[in-house]
């Protein structure tokens, strides 16, 4: 398989598709033949005659990406809702032998690829396929993606333990959303009390931008925030 991270989260909406595009903009600023992918997309709209998510968007624009939209994202789904759930309300197929297909493709292209996840690890892709064993096929490192207010220890230990139980090897942590002049001690003691109770290395923590929102981003500012605050070396060197 191909070299790449698996960005995940400890939820939706935690921050995910900021890190993964921020994380590919700067490995390409870094001179890196750098793809990105998202291998299920929820929630996606019509657009030209083919469903496209937002995610996809975002992710592709970070790098000025040109690749074909069925390798990006070679499974698209238009309930927001986890994939099996698509398929149980809508009856919509999902065949995740695409995934690897797509993976692979995107691999002969570039030398690395940044995967956004869906949601957090048991997010079920089938009844018998979650986010986790997508990650171990595409055998892939992850980074998990985590919030930093009160909740975010539960949610990142839950998620660490689940990802050591099914053998995935998550390399480091990123608190996302860190708002310092708003953080009382208990938020500011977060991180470290994660990285301590866990294990895991914590790789960097993203401040909260008033200006970012996922239409119209300025992407050389996301970028630039990962630079700045996220471990970037560290993270291509060991994956
Ligand atoms: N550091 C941040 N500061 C401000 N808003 C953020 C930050 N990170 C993410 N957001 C916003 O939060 C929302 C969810 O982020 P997103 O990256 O889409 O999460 P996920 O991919 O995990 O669902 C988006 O509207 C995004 O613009
Ligand atoms: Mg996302």
């Amino acid at each position: 398989m191909g070299k790449g991270i698996f960005i995940t989260g400890t939820d939706t909406g935690v921050g995910k598709t900021v890190v993964a595009a921020g994380l590919a903009g700067a490995l390409k600023a870094r001179g890196i033949n750098v793809g990105v992918m998202k291998p299920v997309a929820t929630g996606a709209v019509w657009n030209r005659g083919r469903l496209v998510s937002d995610d996809v968007r975002f992710l592709l624009n970070a790098i000025g990406g040109n690749d074909d939209l069925d390798l990006v994202c070679p499974i698209n789904i238009e309930l927001p809702a986890a994939p099996y759930s698509a398929h149980l309300i809508n009856k919509i197929h999902i065949n995740t032998d695409r995934i690897r297909h797509a993976f692979l493709e995107l691999s002969k292209k570039h030398d690395f690829v940044v995967v956004e996840g869906i949601g957090g690890l048991l997010v079920p892709i089938k009844k018998d396929y979650f986010v986790a064993d997508m990650i171990n096929e595409l055998e892939l490192p992850a980074l998990l993606v985590a919030r930093p207010d009160i909740g975010t220890i539960n949610h990142s230990l839950l998620t660490v333990s689940e990802a050591k139980n099914r053998g995935i090897d998550i390399r480091g942590f990123i608190i996302n959303g860190f708002d310092a002049a708003k953080a009382g001690r208990v938020e500011k003691a977060n991180p470290e009390i994660i990285e301590t109770i866990s294990g895991v290395p914590l790789l960097g923590i993203l401040p909260f931008d008033p200006n970012l929102n996922e239409t119209g981003s300025d992407f050389k500012n996301i970028v630039g925030m990962v630079r700045k605050y996220i471990n970037v070396e560290k993270i291509y060197e060991e994956s």
